[in-house]
């Protein structure tokens, strides 16, 4: 008699307990915003690691890309993803970390419009525990946590490279892209790595540098006319630093007539750069290959959140910093290897690539 009662205490004890303990970690998940002790279960929140994703732009293709990829390998590690976009303007941007930072994200994913303006996203996830990862553009002055991209200088070496061994001579044209992504000038940077010698050698000329807002084709476009206008369309070679910038590029250029006359590199090997690369109208790409990247990017930002460290092995200085940087390696694609890069890769589809290479050759 005695013994059952002191099961059924024993019993009751347990579920009581047992209570309490699911009491506990329901009240941590549901406590409000904002990274705060209370809801903290060994220093770690209880619950999904919960990422803010912050894009400047999805207007072009590689961007829906990294999205798609980036969410889907989070949910996979059983993370939650809240994306925001900024459509080019820093102000909306810095208002989106904050209201995400409010929400109580553990960790924040940023492919800045401005490097140099988006330090303040950084500032103001520091404030509030949130380690930031630079995502494919470098933020600069600031303690970014992780780097992610690709080796930016090392594309522009590859596009003006490929340029000049086609072109050895004559005079040359460079369209930049937008002032304000620390991409576009490691991407002169390292175009200049390879023309300046032949520049000093008086082998080329640039005839102008051009730095398109936004990377936007207008800008390219509206360059491109004024530069074969000015030097009677006496130019060979046009370096444009990625394919929403060769598309600008080439509608100039065939309006003149001189698509496929001229060379034109690009970056990206999105779908219509892929198409004027078959047809012969831009003469190569750099392919990255976002699947990697995004991965790393996902895999880095819960190892992050969990407080965990990250061994890249290699730095980046930002301006204030050693940043822990991944960086991944680009691939050329030319006429002649599109089928063994981008189609093999499944990263863009044989019959859209090709689809009309016919009309445009
Ligand atoms: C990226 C390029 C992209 C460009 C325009 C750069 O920062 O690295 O891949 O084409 O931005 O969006």
């Amino acid at each position: 008699m005695r013994s059952t009662n002191c099961r059924k205490t024993f019993r009751l004890i347990a579920v009581l307990a047992a209570f309490i303990t699911v009491a506990f970690l329901i009240a941590g998940c549901n406590s409000g915003p904002g990274k705060t002790e209370s809801s903290s279960v060994n220093g770690q929140k209880p619950g999904p690691v919960r990422i803010g994703f912050l894009l400047e732009t999805l207007k072009e293709e590689r961007w829906l890309r990294d999205r798609d990829l980036f969410v889907e390998k989070a949910k996979e590690l059983g993370a939650t993803v809240e994306i925001q976009v900024a459509e080019g303007n820093d102000a909306v941007q810095l208002q989106q970390a904050e209201n995400l930072l409010t929400k109580g994200i553990d960790v924040l994913v940023v492919v800045p419009h401005d490097g140099q303006v988006a330090a303040s996203i950084v500032d103001k996830a520091t404030q509030a525990n949130v380690p930031v990862i630079a995502y494919d553009r470098l933020i600069l002055n600031s303690d970014v946590a992780l780097y992610v991209s690709f080796d930016n200088v090392r594309v522009g070496e590859m596009q003006a490279r490929y340029l000049l061994e086609r072109a050895p001579k004559g005079n040359y044209l460079l369209i930049c892209g937008s002032p304000t992504d620390n991409n576009a000038k490691l991407l002169y940077q390292g175009q200049m790595n390879v023309l300046k010698p032949a520049v000093d050698r008086g082998d080329i000329k640039i005839v102008a540098e051009q730095w398109a807002a936004n990377w936007q084709a207008s800008e390219a476009m509206k360059h491109t006319e004024n530069a074969l206008t000015q030097n009677n369309d006496n130019i060979v070679a046009v370096v444009a630093s990625a394919d929403s910038v060769s598309r600008g590029v080439i509608q100039a250029l065939d309006s003149r007539g001189l698509a496929g006359k001229v060379l034109v590199s690009g970056q990206d090997a999105d779908i219509v750069a892929s198409q004027y690369v078959a047809q012969g109208k831009q003469t190569m790409t750099v392919y990255k290959p976002i699947k990697p990247l995004a991965t790393a990017a996902a895999e880095a930002a819960v190892k992050l959140a969990r407080g965990e460290k990250i061994d890249t092995g290699r730095t980046v200085n930002n301006g204030k910093i050693d940043v822990p940087s991944i960086l991944l390696d680009p691939i050329i694609v030319d006429k002649n290897n599109l089928e063994d890069t981008i189609i093999k890769d499944g990263y863009q589809k044989r019959d859209e690539v090709f689809k009309t290479a016919a009309a445009g050759s």
